[in-house]
């Protein structure tokens, strides 16, 4: 079968379509899916990259790929939910990220346990599946009931009256948190960063009246065009959080991030098996960026918190995938050919650079 892989440790430039062998079921409950359709996310060129190489001894050839979309071939012995020939689609990642699991879904074949799937509604293209459930819905649902949390809200608060901040709104992740924020919970006034090209884009994509304001990040002062202290919800997908704090109201708002260095609670959660020196040093460095975040916020009520989306969580798993049957959510992806090596490498780059991509990138297997 071709699956995107890796000999060693690569960047994008150096993917190859290797041919693989199919594998074949062990797990009883996992499943085994013809794939149509991958999506590639950061993810997954860090993985590539290397960055589980400190947590385990990789085995080469390394598939790339932890979402997608097909339709399942063989079930494992405990699998009642699922049958042979059911359309399905999502995301293999969950807390306890190391060592990561490598379904390897940018593959003709991949294995996945069925608990990580759900079925594909008939009105999407598989592409389109690929897109959407890629784990971003789950993780723009668990940042929202985050934000709930942090500010004193029951869990099933709506964002009605508030106004929502979403950085990268045509990105992977912020074209989903926009979309969320404005068509699932109904926020009021919904702002987003882009860059210039992809401006005139915002109302095409997303439809419109989703996002009131957009604002060029390459051009504008975003403090200054947004208003500061005017955001209830920050929803930030970039390294830079703390230039985003200004934004938030200072007595009831707050930022949640979902690429700024994670609290040393959520390093243990998330991290799974460690050391315990590499565990008391990576706890001491993020405790050492904690206290410059704090010291940022001083004189302000704002919270803030980093949310590392899991799929783990079947119950959100479930909750995303009625807004997704629902059409509350719609894909925005970037979609190539798995034949084309030189589009996929020139697509993956970007994914693994967070520069220039279009929403989500999905390869196409069928
Ligand atoms: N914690 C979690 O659960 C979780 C889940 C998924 C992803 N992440 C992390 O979140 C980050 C974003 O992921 P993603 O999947 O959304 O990646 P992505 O789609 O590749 O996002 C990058 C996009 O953001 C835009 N961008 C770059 N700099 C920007 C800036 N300063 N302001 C606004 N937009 C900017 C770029 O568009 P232009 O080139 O047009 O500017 C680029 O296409 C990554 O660091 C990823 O590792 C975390």
């Amino acid at each position: 079968m071709r699956s995107l892989a890796v000999r060693k440790y690569s960047k994008p430039s150096q993917y190859e379509v290797l041919d693989l062998p199919i594998p074949t079921l062990t797990n009883p409950d996992d499943v085994l899916i013809r794939v149509h359709a991958a999506s590639i996310m950061t993810g997954d060129t860090l993985i590539a990259a290397g960055m589980g190489r400190f947590f385990e001894k990789a085995e080469f050839p390394l598939r790339i790929g932890l979402s997608g979309a097909g339709i399942i071939t063989a079930v494992g012995t405990a699998v009642t939910t699922l049958a042979p020939g059911t359309a399905v689609y999502g995301a293999y990642f969950a807390h306890g990220l190391f060592p990561p699991p490598k379904p390897g879904f940018a593959s003709d074949y991949a294995i996945c346990p069925a608990t990580f799937l759900m079925p594909k509604p008939a009105y999407l293209s598989f592409a389109e599946a690929a897109a959407l459930g890629n784990g971003q819905a789950v993780t723009a649902l668990q940042c929202v009931r985050r934000y709930f949390e942090l500010t004193g809200q029951p869990a099933e608060s709506t964002l009605e009256g508030k106004a929502v901040f979403v950085t990268g709104g045509l990105s992977n992740c912020g074209a989903m948190f926009v979309q969320v924020v404005r068509n699932v919970y109904g926020a009021r006034r919904v702002v987003a960063t882009v860059s210039t090209a992809k401006v005139p884009m915002v109302e095409r994509l997303l439809g419109a009246g989703v996002v009131d304001q957009v604002v060029d990040y390459t051009t504008e002062d975003v403090v200054d065009a947004v208003g500061r202290g005017s955001v209830d919800l920050v929803l930030n997908s970039q390294r830079d959080m703390v230039g985003t704090f200004p934004l938030a109201n200072p007595e009831t708002g707050a930022v949640v991030s979902i690429a700024s260095v994670p609290s040393a609670a959520t390093i243990r959660k998330v991290m799974g098996t460690l050391n315990a020196p590499l565990l008391w040093l990576i706890v001491s460095l993020v405790n050492v960026v904690h206290c410059w975040y704090a010291w940022k916020l001083r004189g302000t009520n704002v919270k803030q918190d980093f949310v590392s989306g899991n799929m783990g969580d079947r119950e959100a798993l479930e909750r995303a995938g009625e807004w997704i049957a629902a059409g509350k959510i719609k894909a925005v992806m970037t979609v190539v050919d798995i034949n084309d090596i030189e589009a996929v490498k020139e697509k993956c780059e970007m994914v693994a650079t967070g520069k220039g991509g279009l929403g989500t990138l999905v390869l196409c297997f069928v």
